[in-house]
């Protein structure tokens, strides 16, 4: 990778910078001109699933406030956004009838990007299933892929001609195990064979949206998916069957059937005390593998794991170990090592070189598969000052960190299109609320104004520049 004098790493001259958001996460308007509650509205409002009992009622109000953001976009001088589509808010009830004026509103989304300069990254999936669907069964059933597919086709007939990334879902791991698994995410069901049925069918439903998606959209556009993969590590040599199970859970039971066309042997062993699968068809492990342009990575931090001695009491700091149910289906025997701070507002460790790691380890897996990272960032507890800045040196660290592990990916060989902060600005963090801020813009919950912090300042210059500053 080439250095300037005055530089540090200097991208490749067609690389994506942008931002990401979703929908639940910053559009509010909950119940405006038609959407219909999805499960993570029944969430948020059932008491106690929410810290602080918020909700994305209003999240940042981003639905009324669209030209403001758009216009920060445009100041940041991104080349792209990503944003999710709410289902329910164009397909009301998760039925068949589109309502216009939740297209409407996507509509001007993708339109402000574009005439601003800026390529809309649509995912169709950021885990708000409408909850009529969740109703007849949710993920577990096989009727919600098809659905799924449908929901795709229409959006790709609605947007196709604007916008030339799609993205199906967004972490289906989080979508499986959180909200089937330990519960700790809508619909907050604890349903260990449920939270594999899930897998499946998102795994399906994936694979049915692409080839419905490619039916109606522009033949050059590019169709992947967003995984949140887990670089995982053995604290020691003998941890290796450790560090196996956990990667089969979860990584392969995502990339195997998407990338390989089949879900691996192991899995299927380690699970089948939970089930039989059979819920896997003929034919569904083939219609899954649908051909991608993109590889989608979200990446936040590594994890580490042992064999469990069986005798001292088990640790499960895996960084999503808040619910009572485990996540990690079928595992009894394996412990989550807490690692070495520094760590963010959510707990979670910094460390970039697992970044590099997972994305030379995919590109040696998957060759000629292109990557970009959808989503890294980190949460701090930012303050507003009195001369309204937002100092979040932290922040900056933590991405000029990432960004500078991601060029060594590229400087490697892994084939890197872009890179995405999580977040364009701070917004409701699922089960954690508010309190958990993501963003580079600072919002105010009282009068939703946007500031910029320190970090949007100087991802704009990163941006501009196409390269990081030399020093942190
Ligand atoms: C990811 C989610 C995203 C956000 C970040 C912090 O798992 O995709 O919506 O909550 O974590």
């Amino acid at each position: 990778m080439p250095v300037s004098a005055l530089s540090g790493p200097v991208f490749p001259g067609n690389f994506l910078w942008g931002t990401a958001t979703a929908s639940y996460q910053v559009e509010g308007a909950a119940a405006v001109d038609g959407r219909t509650p999805s499960i993570w509205d029944t969430f948020a409002h059932t008491p106690g699933l929410v810290t602080n009992g918020d909700t994305g009622d209003v999240a940042c109000d981003h639905y009324h406030r669209l030209e403001e953001d758009l216009d920060i976009l445009a100041e940041l001088g991104v080349g792209a956004y990503r944003f999710s589509i709410s289902w329910s808010r164009v397909l009301p009830g998760g039925g068949s009838q589109l309502n216009q004026r939740g297209v409407d509103f996507y509509s001007a989304l993708v339109d402000g990007l574009r005439a601003r300069g800026i390529a809309p990254v649509a995912t169709l999936y950021h885990w708000d299933l409408p909850q009529e669907l969740e109703d007849a069964g949710g993920w577990p059933h096989r009727d919600t892929a098809e659905r799924f597919a449908e929901y795709a086709g229409r959006m790709g007939e609605v947007f196709g001609d604007r916008v030339h990334t799609w993205i199906t879902l967004n972490e289906p791991w989080c979508s499986a195990y959180l909200g089937y698994g330990s519960g700790v995410h809508a619909p907050a069901r604890t349903e260990p064979a449920a939270a594999l049925a899930a897998v499946h069918h998102l795994n399906l439903g994936h694979g049915l949206a692409v080839r419905a998606l490619r039916a109606s959209i522009d033949p050059a556009a590019r169709v992947s998916v967003t995984l949140n993969l887990h670089h995982v590590r053995g604290e020691s040599p003998g941890d290796a069957e450790a560090v196996r199970r956990i990667d089969a859970l979860a990584n392969r039971a995502f990339l195997g059937p998407m990338l390989d066309g089949a879900y691996p042997r192991d899995l299927i062993d380690d699970t089948a005390a939970v089930t039989d699968w059979s819920f896997v068809r003929d034919g569904d492990e083939a219609a899954a593998h649908a051909p991608l342009d993109l590889l989608g990575v979200n990446y936040y931090n590594p994890v580490l794991v042992r064999q469990w001695d069986g005798v001292s009491p088990r640790s499960t700091a895996d960084g999503h170990a808040d619910g009572a149910a485990s996540p990690w289906i079928g595992v009894t025997d394996v412990e989550f090592v807490t690692q070495p701070g520094p760590y963010t507002q959510m707990g979670w460790n910094i460390d970039e070189t697992g970044l590099t790691e997972l994305l030379l380890r995919l590109h040696r897996d998957y060759p000629g598969l292109p990557m970009m990272i959808t989503e890294n960032g980190a949460a701090f507890d930012d303050v507003l000052d009195d001369d309204g800045r937002v100092r979040d040196p932290r922040r900056v660290d933590y991405l000029h960190r990432h960004l500078t592990a991601v060029a060594e990916a590229i400087d490697g060989g892994a084939d890197v299109r872009g890179y995405f902060v999580w977040s364009l600005m701070d917004n409701f963090e699922w089960a954690h609320g508010y309190g958990k801020t993501f963003g580079i813009v600072h919002v105010d919950r009282q009068t939703m104004r946007r500031t910029w912090k320190e970090s949007a300042h100087w991802y704009r210059r990163v941006v501009a520049a196409n390269a990081l500053p030399a020093a942190r």
